[in-house]
């Protein structure tokens, strides 16, 4: 039987199991993906965690993950311009992908050009939307400075890269072990933390533009602060803020589509995004690369491979 992640109540990273299920059945529409790799969210704790109970209550026992590439098993009716065989990637909205087989609307996937990693592939969808919507909420133009907190995680390098795309001059926050990394990717690392507004505007000699805070905890408020507006402040995150400072909060909802993955794909493949994959785990050891998520100081994504990829 097919392996799957499985929790049966919300908790802490010990309710997660994987366990056998049955082999999936895609209905009209739909195909059976052999996964090949699934990175992991912060998203994905915070809903084991219980934390959107009331808002996106869970039903147990529940799956886990959005993020997924894979190869077609199996095609379900109507469905065209898919074959068994083909290399895919792309998402599913119903909290599956960490397992080795899962069902995903044919509409939700797109081919995997050759020159991208599975691994990649895999980590495109969550982040890669993220990074998209958000760069594209502070409508940067070149020349511009923007700022991005959590800059060396999941979301934030990718948001950095696509700053750095569009002509803008970056300042990424993030601790010092990933300073290097930033630099090498065009981005003018600065050391979150005590007396980070007087470091970014010393660098940005006092000018910033816009600010994307990928992170929480504060950023929107030093945002206004260095004197962005609020139009060109986003955050993936500090919803309370966003509500109380009237700044954006674009984020995967804003760009999930296959079309939108595609497009990151193909940067990948021209090497015009790097998406530095911290750590690889087997399905078996979830409850590890959760641990590892957890600890928030991820550079890049952490990645999920069933032992049958
Ligand atoms: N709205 C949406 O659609 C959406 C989508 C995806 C994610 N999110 C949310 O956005 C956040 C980021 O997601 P992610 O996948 O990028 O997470 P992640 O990969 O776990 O982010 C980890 C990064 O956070 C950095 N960090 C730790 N403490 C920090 C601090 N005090 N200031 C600045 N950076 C700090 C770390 O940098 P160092 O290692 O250098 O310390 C690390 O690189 C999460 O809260 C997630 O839930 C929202």
């Amino acid at each position: 039987m097919p392996r799957a992640v499985r929790f049966d109540r919300y908790g802490d990273i010990d309710v997660l199991n994987v366990v056998d299920v049955p082999r999936p059945v895609p209905g009209s529409g739909q195909v059976l993906v052999r996964v090949k790799a699934a990175s992991i969210n912060p998203g994905e704790a915070s809903i084991r965690k219980g934390v959107f109970a009331q808002r996106w209550p869970s039903t147990f026992p529940s799956g886990q993950g959005s993020d997924l590439a894979g190869v077609i098993d199996e095609l379900g009716e109507g469905v065209t311009g898919l074959h068994v065989g083909d290399e895919v990637f792309g998402f599913t909205n119903r909290r599956a992908s960490h397992a080795e087989l899962v069902v995903v609307d044919a509409d939700d996937l797109t081919s995997k050009p050759p020159a991208v990693s599975w691994e990649v592939a895999g980590s495109l969808f969550v982040a890669g939307t993220t990074a998209y919507a958000a760069v594209r909420a502070v409508s940067l133009r070149p020349g511009d400075t923007v700022v991005v907190s959590g800059a060396a995680g999941g979301v934030g390098c990718l948001a950095v890269q696509l700053a750095r795309n569009a002509g803008a001059t970056v300042v990424g926050l993030s601790s010092e072990k990933h300073h290097d990394w930033l630099t090498r990717h065009g981005a003018t690392p600065l050391a979150y933390g005590e007396g980070a507004g007087d470091r970014i505007r010393a660098t940005s000699r006092g000018r910033v533009d816009a600010f994307i805070d990928a992170f929480g905890g504060g950023y929107v408020k030093l945002a206004l602060d260095l004197g962005v507006q609020p139009d060109r402040i986003d955050t993936i995150i500090d919803f309370e803020a966003a509500k109380r400072y009237g700044v954006k909060s674009d984020g995967n909802a804003q760009a999930a589509s296959s079309r939108v993955v595609a497009e990151l794909a193909e940067l990948v493949a021209q090497g015009r995004l790097d998406v530095p994959i911290a750590k690889v785990y087997p399905l078996s050891d979830v409850r590890a690369a959760y641990r590892d998520l957890e600890e928030r100081h991820t550079l890049g994504k952490i990645v999920l491979r069933p032992e049958t990829a």
